[in-house]
């Protein structure tokens, strides 16, 4: 299951509040989510926490977002570890300050043993430059062909210990779009849109979401039933 967790400004507006307190409220809701997403029967996890064009936001905002997500990390490793967490951040590292990426190693290190709930957090992430980062990898293949680049994107992608295709996308706060996360695990998942913002998130909403993806037909461009596959080339 991924999240594109969205709406924390709007949730603050709503308010009057500033919006890093809609963020603020966003890091409860993410914590609240983490619980409850192994009872919902998930077991990957990832959040959409701060894409690579979020840099562009004003510089109080972003500060303020780096520094909740290394108090996040430092607060919640524990957590994590007790309740069999495994935490990873994906997405580019050296743009991050160091005391931040430090951080991350320690949470990622303190929880590698967890294999309740492998949580994704994706940070200055953007799945385009995840897959260029592929085609890099391609240029020291001597024969490029379509498999062996999809072995690759497959290792460039899924390399952080063995995440796989996206079975349920979320968005929340009533937007309808991907805005630049995981475009090639998400090529078969069920997307559920919801009105509400990130920061009311709860384990009610996250399973009315995992009850709208079971009611899903999934095909996989197959025809459903007994005769689906015969005509393969
Ligand atoms: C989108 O809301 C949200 C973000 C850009 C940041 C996501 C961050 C959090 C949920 C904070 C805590 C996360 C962790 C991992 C501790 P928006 O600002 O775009 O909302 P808007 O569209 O209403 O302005």
């Amino acid at each position: 299951v991924a999240i594109i967790m969205d709406g924390n400004g709007r949730w603050a507006r709503a308010r009057g509040r500033p919006r890093l307190e809609g963020h603020r409220r966003g890091g409860e809701a993410v914590r609240r989510i983490v619980e409850a997403a192994p009872e919902a029967g998930i077991t990957t996890l990832t959040l959409y926490a701060f894409s690579t064009d979020n840099w562009h936001r004003p510089r109080d905002e972003v500060d303020g977002l780096m520094e909740l997500f290394e108090a996040h990390l430092r607060r919640e490793w524990r957590r994590c570890a007790r309740n069999g967490v495994r935490l990873s951040v994906i997405g580019r590292r050296d743009r991050l300050a160091p005391r931040l990426r430090r951080a991350i190693a320690l949470a990622e290190e303190r929880t590698a043993g967890g294999s309740r709930l492998h949580l994704r957090l994706a940070v200055d992430y953007s799945a385009r430059e995840s897959i260029l980062g592929a085609a890099d990898l391609a240029r020291s293949e001597p024969a490029l062909d379509p498999p062996t680049f999809s072995r690759l994107i497959n290792r460039a992608l899924h390399s952080e210990p063995a995440a796989s295709d996206v079975d349920l996308l979320i968005r929340t706060s009533g937007e309808r779009r991907l805005s630049d996360f995981l475009l090639w695990e998400c090529a078969y998942a069920e997307l559920v849109f919801t009105e509400r913002f990130w920061p009311d998130f709860d384990r009610e909403a996250l399973g009315a979401a995992v009850q709208e993806f079971r009611r899903r037909n999934r095909r996989f461009g197959r025809l459903p039933g007994p005769a689906a596959g015969s005509g393969a080339p």
